[in-house]
């Protein structure tokens, strides 16, 4: 496990940018973290390294959010609305895990409880500040 500290938002970003283009296509970045946290921060970095210039907003109510037009598509999921693996499946959501195509990328990654993803990076993002966050993320993460 290897940790970051991250100061700002921006170094939130930065961070994501890295974790992005290491990435592979066909991962699955899974993040955990509370609410504020800063994960829909990290994945604005992500989306950045792939190329993708849309804004990137929270999927709280999509579930799942597309974007195309990068190196690779970024599927950007948010299970927080979703408590149990019953819903998580009901929504259609299990192929964004196994498909291999793109970069999918899992908010409230914890509320999964099935099978882990082949190439899964996980990612934990804590407030321990204002504007502190220490991030850990572990192997196959860079
Ligand atoms: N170091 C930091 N990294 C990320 N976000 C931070 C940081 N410091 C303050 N913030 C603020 O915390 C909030 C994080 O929001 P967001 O990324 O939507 O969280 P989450 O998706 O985990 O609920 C933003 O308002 C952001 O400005
Ligand atoms: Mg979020």
């Amino acid at each position: 496990m290897d940790t970051f500290i991250s100061r700002s938002p921006a170094d939130t970003v930065a961070f994501g940018v890295k974790l992005g283009s290491m990435a592979r296509q066909g991962w699955v970045i899974g993040v955990t973290g509370d609410l504020g946290a800063g994960k829909t921060q990290l994945v604005k970095g992500i989306a950045e390294s792939l190329g993708i210039r849309e804004r990137i907003p929270s999927p709280t109510f999509a579930l799942v959010i597309e974007h195309r037009g990068g190196r690779w598509p970024l599927f950007h999921l948010d299970l927080y609305r979703l408590e149990t693996m019953a819903q998580i499946l009901a929504a259609g959501l299990e192929d964004f895990l196994f498909s291999g195509e793109g970069l999918t990328v899992i908010e409230w990654y914890e509320r999964w409880q099935g099978p882990a993803p082949a190439q899964l990076c996980r990612v934990t993002l804590r407030a321990t500040s204002e504007t502190e966050r220490l991030i850990e993320y572990h192997a196959p993460c860079p």
